[in-house]
């Protein structure tokens, strides 16, 4: 199914070429839904480069465009913009195919790829940093939605698992531990060891060596080393698997650190041999003399002592997804401090002559109220677990005043939904880039750019049917029509009132859009995109009557209703955001 957008950029470069002139420009929604529905640059960017009236180019390729039936109105504005407003049978026609479509209109890609995505990775035995849930909840979006539009993604957690904190939680389990408190809340004691132990060997020279000696024995293969970091590893593990079931997120590989230990000498010796690697000062190391902003960063991959390091694993771990897991592009998504660090990789993996696609998805941090990097009170990292169960609590008590009447496992099921979508979509509307404000007012109200709004709109849609019975879908064009092979009651969709044809319009765009995320990594572009479609949704139920109008209307209306709720839910499931039947 060809969306309106594809279909004039076609026609418009058969117009260009009509004219004899270059292809040139974009053909790009509407800035301004006033001056019509699309719009192209094509004539200003030709004006410019041929020294000509943009006017008169416009002009022209209008009078070679043949828009078939999908268009009404071409114009041509302002300095030479052209226009172009859909025609209302077009739209009703598309919106027809639409609601027989599972796809809801978005083409599956014609090159698809396999794109190993590494997301989350939070450290065991470290606190888990509030930059996790920005990449968790991003990671898995752009999971969802590569898969969706046809690439064979795997999800892949590279959890720390190995490196040298283990010396110290090793240490600090031998000497510190309350196995009482291990009990109540494994990880949380498990960091306070650590934490322990690496403030007293910062004080004390001999507690460092104890620790650096219990590392050397873990990595010999010291039996009981090697149970106590099998049994943190674990402990950890819970509490990260009882987070991902929070967030509904799930991982095909989880590859950690350890994963590759016995790799690392082997990738030393290569990058020796092949003279990308270099010995300086007793380290083996990686110069990037070519590059101004590395120029003065080598990259030491062996340590004087022989040890390896997170950039050693990193290398290795390239090295496993390109050639074992045979990866077309493998994304990072983690946060924007370790930039250096993957352009380091990202230029040895070159010059070893890798031709897969890297890419490091950066994204900013999330703010406390006080605009510095998110703390609990005490100024210790927030814990993401705390943090998604605070969000359900909260959530729980919107649903208490707004519909007191429900059960008890309703409730919790829909503040579970309300609260992690809240969290969620908190984060993925913000342009990944930026700092974020973390405001549990802002992301659980239930007005404005909120999962609660989006979430709001789709249960108002689900209560239409359920007064109307479900019985009404079958009357409604397409819906039940299609599942049971019977043929629907209309075969038309009649749009008359501004506020259908225009949410029609809305509808008609999610397939253009869904792709457009992948550009840049940008699900901000769809989270607006479904606030808009929620806009409109409430627009026209405030001006069209639904249950209460005559035939035709009726069931177009309920076929509109109907193709709302499901893009909404199609939509904020993409963003791994479920939607409640009630709230
Ligand atoms: N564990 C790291 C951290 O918490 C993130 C790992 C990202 N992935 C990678 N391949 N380096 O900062």
């Amino acid at each position: 199914m060809e969306t309106f957008q594809s279909l004039l950029a076609k026609k418009l470069s058969e117009a260009l070429a009509n004219a004899g002139l270059p292809a040139a420009g974009e053909l790009t929604p509407a800035s301004d839904p006033r001056f019509g529905d699309y719009q192209t640059n094509a004539a200003l960017v030709l004006g410019k480069q041929r020294g000509e009236n943009p006017r008169a180019l416009a002009e022209q390729i209008v009078a070679q465009f043949e828009a078939g039936d999908a268009c009404e109105l071409l114009v041509v504005a302002g300095a030479g913009f052209i226009n172009f407003t859909l025609r209302p049978e077009a739209v009703a026609q598309k919106t027809m195919e639409l609601l027989r479509d599972d796809r809801l209109g978005v083409a599956e890609t014609r090159s698809p790829r396999r794109i190993v995505i590494d997301f989350g990775s939070p450290n065991v035995a470290k606190p888990m940093h509030v930059g996790h849930i920005r990449s968790t909840v991003l990671g898995d979006a752009l999971a969802r939605i590569a898969q969706f539009l046809g690439h064979d993604v795997i999800r892949d957690n590279h959890i720390g698992d190995w490196g040298t904190q283990f010396g110290m939680v090793i240490y600090g389990w031998k000497n510190l531990l309350d196995r009482g408190a291990l009990q109540r809340n494994p990880l949380a004691e498990i960091v306070r060891i650590y934490k322990e132990t690496n403030q007293r060997a910062n004080d004390h020279p001999t507690v460092r060596e104890a620790c650096r000696q219990e590392l050397v024995r873990l990595q010999a293969g010291d039996k009981e080393n090697n149970d106590i970091w099998n049994e943190c590893v674990a402990l950890s593990m819970q509490d990260f698997e009882h987070v991902y079931k929070l967030l509904d997120v799930h991982y095909d590989l989880q590859c950690g650190e350890s994963f590759y230990h016995d790799r690392l000498p082997g990738v030393v010796e290569r990058l020796l041999q092949s003279g990308i690697a270099e010995i300086s000062e007793g380290a083996v190391v990686v110069f990037f003399p070519d590059d101004p902003e590395l120029a003065d960063r080598p990259l030491i991959i062996r340590k004087r002592d022989g040890g390896f390091n997170y950039a050693t694993t990193d290398l290795a771990t390239v090295d496993y997804r390109v050639n074992d897991l045979k990866a077309d592009s493998i994304w990072y998504v983690v946060g924007a401090p370790q930039t250096l660090h993957f352009k380091q990789i990202f230029q040895i993996a070159r010059r070893e002559g890798y031709a897969t696609d890297l890419c490091h998805i950066v994204f900013g941090s999330i703010l406390g109220e006080d605009r510095k990097l998110m703390k609990t009170r005490s100024g210790e990292n927030v814990p993401l677990r705390d943090l998604l169960e605070e969000a359900c609590k909260r959530a729980r008590k919107i649903i208490e005043e707004k519909n007191p009447q429900l059960s008890e496992d309703e409730k919790t099921d829909i503040a579970e939904k309300i609260g992690i979508g809240a969290v969620k979509y908190a984060d993925l509307s913000q342009y990944r880039m930026t700092d974020y404000i973390f405001s549990w007012e802002k992301m659980l109200s239930l007005h404005g750019n909120t999962a609660p709004y989006l979430q709001n709109a789709y249960v108002r849609i689900r209560s239409i049917f359920r007064k109307a019975g479900e019985a009404a879908i079958a009357t409604s064009l397409g819906g039940v029509g299609k599942k049971t092979g019977h043929r629907p009651v209309a075969t038309e969709l009649t749009l008359t009132h501004p506020a259908e044809i225009n949410l029609a319009k809305r509808l008609c765009q999610f397939a253009e859009v869904v792709p457009q995320v992948m550009n840049d990594f940008r699900p901000n572009i769809l989270t607006n995109y479904l606030f808009e479609l929620a806009n409109s949704f409430h627009t026209f139920y405030e001006a069209c009557p639904v249950l209460k109008s005559d035939e035709p209307a009726r069931s177009s209306r309920l076929a509109l209703c109907d193709l709302s709720a499901r893009v909404l839910q199609r939509g904020l499931g993409l963003l791994g955001i479920k939607v409640p039947e009630r709230m």
